[in-house]
């Protein structure tokens, strides 16, 4: 049997690092790496909906998982020495691939000299020891390897307390052997090394203590955050969700929506986790938006279990939106995908309550006939897309018209004519209605422009009832 067209990642690239040789290897620059995709019988798959798109073959399918698993390693700076698809007929219990195919394999392994191997599907502890014996290099499978990633993009302590937990119950069941030149390499949590041997009972007693010392940190760090989730939910404004497939460009537009706008105001949250911002509304009004950790198919649910505390943040929003890289091949395969994960998370994307703006990202990467197929489908789409560009900022504009549209539902804009010598009622729309504008020119009246939840109205118009002040709606 022979591995289908496995390609040298980079000619140049290789000899560069062939010229550097044990050097660089000792030095830890870069671990060489092996990248394969293992193309299991298929099961029946769902077709996605064409929106606008054309649906990826199959054989498109797995090179976009083997780019995906390529584009991963280089995420840990792994240089990818070869990358293939490998056909696996047959799943083998104790090593996945079969005798022939291991052997084969491992002659590429050899001759590339790589230090590591990454499979980019799920391995068993077994399947995994064996490989590593078998090839005589560490091997990571795809939860490994998003595990790692994610450990590196854990911004909060949070993030990095649940990615490390995370790690350490997959790592537990997975101590296998001695390798440790990565460990000393990245530094950060180590992962990606291992104890020897004899290490490995007392090993495994360390991350058991380790894993309740992070639990107890974690729920410090929890009740502080809940704390600050109170403050926020008593400012009465909108929360909007970013969450997306990874690189769909999630960062980049809430950098566009909100860094035009982190100003002395921007204060008032000083205290809330780094990635909330507010934004401006066009009518003066704002909303928090916050970014989210990006979404991947197959997500170790270990992680989505872990992540749950952080992705709360998605459960309680006013508006989820759900950034889309539109000219990805498998754009509607990365729907499905982020889609599957919120409904691990309790939300359900079908149902009319759950309230998700879909945001067409990288429209610009588009020519023109692409484009305009791309906009007819969004206006045509059952969640009415808005097709954007965070990199150029086309559509940005409509974006935050349509947010505005979304998250007045359920609110109601009204002017006031109050007098400012009613200090109680002057608290109580402070506290209960976002103030969008204050006018004090004349000192026998107040007037106010607010955005108040409908559900708070009636009270507020009984308070007005009550005193000489009026309310129109604006
Ligand atoms: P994760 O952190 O992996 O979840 O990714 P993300 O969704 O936050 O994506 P990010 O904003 O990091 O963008 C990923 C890549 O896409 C970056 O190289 C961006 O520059 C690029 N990108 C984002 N938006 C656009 C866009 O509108 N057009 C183009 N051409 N590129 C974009």
């Amino acid at each position: 049997m022979r591995v289908i067209e496995t390609k040298r990642a980079d000619e140049r690239r290789l000899r560069a690092s062939d010229e550097a040789g044990e050097e660089a290897f000792a030095s830890g620059e870069q671990t060489r790496a092996v990248v394969l995709c293992p193309v299991l019988p298929r099961r029946s798959q769902k077709a996605g909906s064409a929106q606008g798109q054309l649906q990826p073959t199959a054989r498109q399918h797995d090179e976009a998982r083997l780019g995906e698993a390529v584009g991963l390693a280089h995420a840990i700076d792994l240089e990818v020495c070869r990358e293939g698809l490998v056909p696996v007929p047959r799943p083998r219990p104790a090593t996945l691939f079969g005798t022939g195919k291991l052997e084969e394999l491992s002659g590429i392994i050899r001759s590339e000299e790589a230090g590591l191997v990454v499979v980019d599907h799920p391995l068993t502890p077994v399947q995994q020891r064996n490989l590593e014996r078998s090839w005589r290099t560490k091997v990571l499978d795809r939860t490994g390897l998003i595990l790692e990633i994610f450990g590196r993009r854990a911004r909060t302590k949070e993030g990095r307390l649940q990615v490390e937990l995370a790690h350490l119950t997959y790592q537990k069941s997975r101590l296998v052997r001695s390798w440790t030149h990565l460990e000393r390499q990245r530094g950060g949590f180590g992962f990606l090394g291992g104890p020897g041997e004899t290490q490995i009972e007392a090993d495994r007693r360390m991350i058991q203590e380790r894993i309740q010392g992070i639990k107890r940190d974690l729920e410090t760090v929890k009740r502080t955050r809940e704390l600050h989730r109170e403050s926020r939910r008593r400012v009465p404004y909108p929360t909007v969700a970013l969450v997306g497939y990874t690189n769909a460009g999630k960062s980049t537009l809430f950098n566009h929506l909100t860094g035009a706008d982190v100003d002395a105001e921007d204060l008032l949250f000083a205290t809330l986790d780094p990635t909330m911002r507010e934004i401006r509304l066009a009518d003066g009004g704002r909303a928090i938006v916050s970014d989210t950790v990006g979404f991947i198919s197959d997500l170790p649910t270990t992680l989505i279990a872990a992540f749950r505390a952080t992705l709360e943040e998605v459960l309680d929003a006013d508006l989820i939106l759900h950034v889309r890289d539109i000219a990805h091949p498998e754009t509607e395969r990365q729907l499905t995908d982020v889609h599957d994960v919120l409904r691990e998370l309790g939300i359900d994307p079908d149902l009319q309550s759950t309230d998700i703006l879909e945001v067409w990202n990288k429209v610009d990467l588009l020519d023109a006939t692409a484009r305009e197929r791309i906009r007819n489908a969004a206006g045509r789409s059952g969640s009415q897309a808005v097709c954007v560009s965070a990199r150029t900022g086309e559509g940005v504009a409509d974006l935050l018209a349509a947010i505005e549209a979304r998250v007045q539902g359920g609110h109601e804009l009204l002017d006031l004519d109050i007098d400012p010598g009613d200090g109680a009622l002057v608290n109580w729309i402070h506290e209960n209605s976002e103030v969008l504008s204050r006018d004090t020119n004349d000192i026998a009246r107040l007037s106010y422009r607010i955005r108040i939840p409908v559900e708070k109205k009636p009270a507020l118009l009984r308070r007005l009832s009550e005193t000489a002040s009026t309310a129109v709606p604006a």
